[in-house]
């Protein structure tokens, strides 16, 4: 096992080089060494020990070298939420490392997350007003009648489906459309194009060329949309600032959202799911009523932290945090997983305890790039598994935990399928 290990370092070390060896470009990136996956992986809905065992030698821990510069995981809550708010020390920008030279619009990669002030706060200024109360109240019908459909589509194929397939992505999916007013009939194309961009197990080449794709289609949207604008995000923005933002800023501004909004809430909806069923009171918690069932998702918010690793900072100067000497040019990743599982922020944080009091947590981030669709987040969870806990409240995940297929390497941890029976029937597979 051990040898095994020791080789496939040795080749990825090898491939390292070769990608390198026109200068510095994540896109020929084909390997991770495993020191930088481990924040990365999990075994089930935990994190592996290792991360406890980082998190308890030290909050902030070298992890390995990569490009000449030290690679830096940050894993305790304190640490974790010092460098989150800390707006002047590091940088977002990724484009550092990847090679931008004749690319088209479509293929430059930048995203809210990986841009600094001042083009950072101009571009989210334009995102806040479309997730205000006001905005987010117009779209809440139409969630209510997303999640209602998906119910009685589930009813009609059960009792046993898979909840991935046919709830946990179809919801958050049929929303970032709407949210976006994207037509419903470029969505099949939409949808197929989305799949592939967060699965972290081919290295850098997948997943630039997938996003590529899907953010091409959006600029080609906002370019369909400018005579006539429509009813969403995309639309609006076109009336108020038409004339400020031209189609490629708009097109990655529309897919920022969809990034960080799509897998995001589908993965909570499919492993918040796992947690109701195999907890009857948090379930019950969830049918009952509105403010119990926040905090149930809080606590699922904290215990799940889906998004693992906070998008990368690069100290722009040397710099100390937890007692470590940080270089500039460092990179810093923070594992919000590992600050939300750390005891210091509330006893037996490993525990998923529906009834915990509420806890802060970094689930959503924290400081200037916090997650700009928080609230509609909640709000989605809320609609989305009251119904569910309303109209199916035995719900049973029919395969036994360790056989279920989770995301190996990702950025946004998940589940591939979700079988469940909607009445709680036979355990059909379950200890198979
Ligand atoms: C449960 C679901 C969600 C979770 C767990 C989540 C989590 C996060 C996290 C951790 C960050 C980055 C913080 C950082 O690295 O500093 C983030 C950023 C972001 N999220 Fe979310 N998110 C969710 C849903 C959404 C939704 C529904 C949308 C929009 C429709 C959205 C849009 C964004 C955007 C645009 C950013 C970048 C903000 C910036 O850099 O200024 N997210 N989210």
């Amino acid at each position: 096992m051990e040898f095994a290990s020791a080789v496939r370092n040795r080749v990825g070390r090898a491939l390292l080089a070769r990608s390198m060896r026109d200068g510095i470009d994540l896109r020929k990136l084909r390997y991770l060494p495993d020191s930088m996956t481990m924040p990365l992986k999990r075994d089930g809905l935990d994190p592996l020990p290792d991360l406890a065992r980082l998190r308890a030698e030290a909050p902030v821990t070298r992890l390995t070298e990569l490009f000449g510069k030290s690679i830096w995981l940050v894993s305790g809550y304190a640490e974790a939420r010092l460098v989150l708010a800390d707006n002047t020390s590091y940088s977002h920008d990724l484009r550092q490392f990847v090679a931008m030279d004749g690319r088209a619009g479509s293929e430059q990669i930048g995203g809210l997350g990986m841009t600094d002030p001042p083009t950072h706060t101009v571009l989210r200024r334009y995102l806040t007003p479309e997730f205000t109360r006001q905005r987010l109240a117009r779209l809440e019908p139409t969630i209510r009648a997303v999640v209602n459909a998906r119910i009685d589509a589930m009813k009609d194929a059960g009792p046993v489906v898979d909840l991935v397939d046919q709830f946990a992505f179809p919801v958050p999916f049929e929303v970032i459309c709407e949210l976006l007013g994207l037509p419903v009939e470029d969505r099949d194309e939409f949808h197929r194009l989305g799949v592939a961009r967060f699965d972290l197990a081919q290295g850098g080449v997948g997943i630039f060329s997938s996003a590529a794709h899907s953010r091409d289609f959006l600029i080609r949207s906002v370019a369909a949309q400018r005579d006539q604008p429509g009813d969403g995000l995309i639309g609006d923005l076109l009336r108020e600032h038409g004339d400020e933002l031209d189609d490629v800023t708009l097109g990655g501004l529309a897919d920022g959202v969809f990034l960080g909004g799509y897998e995001t809430s589908a993965s909570m909806l499919a492993l918040g799911t796992c947690l109701l069923a195999e907890n009857p009171d948090a379930m019950e918690m969830v049918r009952s009523d509105d403010a119990a069932a926040s905090r149930v998702i809080e606590e699922m918010l904290r215990h799940l932290t889906v998004v693992q690793v906070a998008f990368l900072r690069f100290a722009r100067h040397d710099l100390e945090i937890g007692g470590q000497q940080i270089k500039a040019g460092d990179v810093v990743g923070v594992s919000l997983l590992g600050a939300d599982r750390d005891d210091r922020l509330t006893p037996g944080a490993d525990r998923f305890d529906p009834a915990r009091p509420p806890t802060r947590h970094l689930a959503f981030g924290h400081g200037m790039h916090r997650c700009v669709g928080a609230e509609l987040a909640r709000m989605e969870l809320l609609i989305a598994l009251r119904a569910l806990a309303h109209h199916f409240p035995r719900l049973q995940v029919t395969v036994a935990p360790e056989r279920l297929e989770f995301r190996k390497i990702a950025a946004v941890y998940g589940v591939e399928s979700l079988p469940v029976h909607l009445y709680g029937g036979a355990l059909l597979d379950r200890g198979a």
